[in-house]
C-alpha cells in the first residue's frame, strides 16, 4: 500500500536502498531534498548524509532557503518497510517555482515504477481532496507523456493498492 510519511533516520537502510536505485539518475529525484544537501554531501548515501538531509529539509518546512524553495513538506513514498520514492508539496510559488516547479515533485524509484505510486502519492499528498487535478511539474519524463497519461489525482477510493 502507497502510503507517506515525514523523513526520518529511522529508515535509513530503506533510503539507501531507494537511492542506489536511482544511480545517477541524480537529475531524477525530483521531491528528494537532494539539490539541497551541500555539494561535499551530495553524491553520498551514508547515515551522515542522511542525518544532514533530513536537518535541512525539517528546516525547509518553515523557511525558504534559496530563490528556487518556498516552505515545503517533503514527504516519502513508502509500501510497507521499502522506501519507492520522494514527494514535495508546496504551497505558496514564488516566480520560479510558478515557472519551473509548481506546487508539487515527486520521483519514483525506477525499479517500483508503472505501479501507481505516483498517482496514490499525489492523490494522499493532497488529501484526495481534487479529482483530476494534474500537478506535475515539467520535467522529460512528464513532458513526454501525452497529457492524460500523466500521473494525475484521483479519488480517494482509488488511493489504496
Ligand atoms: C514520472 C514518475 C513519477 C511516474 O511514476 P510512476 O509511479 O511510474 O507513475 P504511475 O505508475 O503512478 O503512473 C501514473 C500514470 O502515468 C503513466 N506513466 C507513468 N510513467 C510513464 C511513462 N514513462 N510513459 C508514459 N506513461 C507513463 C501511467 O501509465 C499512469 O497512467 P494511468 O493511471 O492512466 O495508467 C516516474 O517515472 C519518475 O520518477 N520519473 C522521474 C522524475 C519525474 O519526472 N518526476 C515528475 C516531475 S516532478
Amino acid at each position: 500500500m502507497t502510503e507517506l510519511v515525514a523523513p526520518s533516520l529511522d529508515r535509513y537502510e530503506a533510503w539507501k536502498a531507494c537511492m542506489e536505485d536511482f544511480g545517477d539518475a541524480h537529475d531524477d529525484l525530483h521531491g528528494s531534498g537532494y539539490w539541497y544537501l551541500p555539494d561535499g554531501l551530495r553524491f553520498d548515501t551514508d547515515r551522515d548524509t542522511l542525518e544532514a538531509l533530513v536537518a535541512i529539509l525539517r528546516r525547509l518546512r518553515r523557511e525558504t532557503d534559496r530563490a528556487t524553495t518556498m516552505p515545503s513538506d517533503f514527504l516519502w513514498i513508502v509500501d510497507g518497510n521499502e522506501m519507492v520514492g520522494f514527494i514535495r508539496v508546496t504551497y505558496r510559488l514564488n516566480a520560479y517555482l510558478l515557472e519551473q516547479g509548481g506546487h508539487i515533485g515527486y520521483s519514483i524509484r525506477p525499479g517500483r515504477r508503472r505501479e501507481g505510486h505516483a498517482r496514490r502519492a499525489l492523490g494522499l499528498a493532497l488529501g484526495g481532496a481534487a479529482s483530476t487535478a494534474c500537478t506535475a511539474c515539467s520535467s522529460p519524463a512528464t513532458r513526454a507523456m501525452p497529457a492524460r497519461r500523466r500521473p494525475s489525482v484521483r479519488t480517494a477510493a482509488s488511493m489504496s493498492s
